[in-house]
């Protein structure tokens, strides 16, 4: 915290990616604020938050980056990913094709990146077992195949949501 240490500090820059409405800006809202709305709209262009941890006594803060999902609402691509160490792919777990986009993503994000990206494949919304349309056994073996870290999430119930920020910031640090 403020006033202790030895003034070392760290700043990582963590971008979001996947298909419109897989509930990318509530999983930042849910990390960054503890905030989720039922009604978001689509994202035009590019938000950011800045979240602090401690590691190993240390203050380390992620800039986390959300962008559109929708290609007509996007910025600049490459600027948006110039910088990031760190990304979460994001897919909903009850709507197959944004999981069959996920390649795609992957491609953009290697693309753009201009060093080693510590990558998190997200399965968000898994409050909604009932229409469940991908498996976690379909997700961690994308997961494994990519060499991703791979996580299921609620942005509405907050299953995981800090756990999956939280393990790319560490695995950056
Ligand atoms: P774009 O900005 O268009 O790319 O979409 P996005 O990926 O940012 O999606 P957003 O966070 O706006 O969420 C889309 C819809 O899904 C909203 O109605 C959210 O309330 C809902 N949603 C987001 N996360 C969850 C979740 O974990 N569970 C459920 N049930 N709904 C969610
Ligand atoms: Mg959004």
């Amino acid at each position: 915290g403020e006033g202790e240490g030895g003034g070392e500090e760290y700043l990582f820059k963590i971008v979001i990616i996947g298909d419109s409405a897989v509930g990318k800006s509530n999983l930042l809202s849910r990390y960054a604020r503890n905030e989720f709305n039922p009604n978001s709209k689509a994202t035009i262009g590019v938000e950011f938050q800045t979240q602090s941890m401690e590691i190993d006594g240390k203050e380390v803060k992620a800039q986390i980056w959300d962008t559109a999902g929708q290609e007509r609402f996007r910025a600049v691509t490459s600027a948006y990913y110039r910088g990031a160490v760190g990304a979460l792919i994001v897919y909903d777990i009850s709507r197959r094709t944004t999981f069959d986009s996920v390649g795609r993503w992957l491609d953009e994000l290697k693309t753009h990146s201009d060093t080693t990206v510590a990558r998190m494949l997200v399965g968000n919304k898994c409050d909604l077992e009932t229409i469940r349309d991908v498996s976690v056994e379909e997700g961690k073996s994308l997961a494994e195949a990519e060499g991703l870290f791979f996580m299921e999430t609620s942005a509405l119930d907050s299953t995981n949501v800090k756990k999956a920020f939280e393990i790319v910031i560490r695995e950056i640090y």
